[in-house]
């Protein structure tokens, strides 16, 4: 675990970014594609998706220990809001040819939720409650640690 949270000490918010996919568009429609380690800095484990979110929702509002995730708007629209423990960053996701990086220890609060959106979760792990954090102020203290 002390491992996994001096790892984390090379996870800031400047490492999360917007990544642009291939986009192949003819008259038939327009096609993307993410392949795992190639367009995405990890290997593709898992795939969620949230949908039906009633306008006004909050989703997230935890970090990962460990886990990598890369999210797409793969139909409508909604924010992210990133933040190390130190600086916070908020991005509009409206695309479904770029999506959000988002490495490990980074708290996530997901809202401005368009009508019918559909949020596409790309993750680097299974399913794990353990990988969870949260509480904010013990993500704070977690965070306060590794940067000594
Ligand atoms: P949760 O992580 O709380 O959603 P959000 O990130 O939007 O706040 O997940 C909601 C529920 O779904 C929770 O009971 C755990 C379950 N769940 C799984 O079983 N597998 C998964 O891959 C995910 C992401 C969630």
């Amino acid at each position: 675990m002390q491992l996994n949270f001096m790892l984390c000490a090379l996870f800031m918010i400047n490492h999360c970014k917007l990544i642009e996919l291939p986009k192949f568009n003819d008259a038939r429609g327009n096609l993307s594609f993410i392949e795992g380690g190639q367009h995405i800095p990890f290997d593709i484990k898992r795939v969620y998706y949230l949908y039906d979110v009633p306008g006004g929702s909050d989703r997230g509002s935890h970090a990962h220990k460990n886990l990598h995730q890369f999210i797409v708007a793969m139909s409508g629209s909604f924010d992210v809001v990133l933040d190390d423990g130190k600086e916070k960053k908020r991005f509009h996701l409206n695309r479904s040819y770029s999506g959000l990086y988002v490495c490990p220890m980074m708290w996530r609060d997901l809202d401005n939720f368009s009508s019918g959106s559909v949020c596409v979760v790309l993750a680097s792990a299974h399913y794990d409650a353990d990988d969870y954090i949260r509480n904010y102020e013990e993500f704070l203290t977690l965070t306060t640690q590794k940067k000594i």
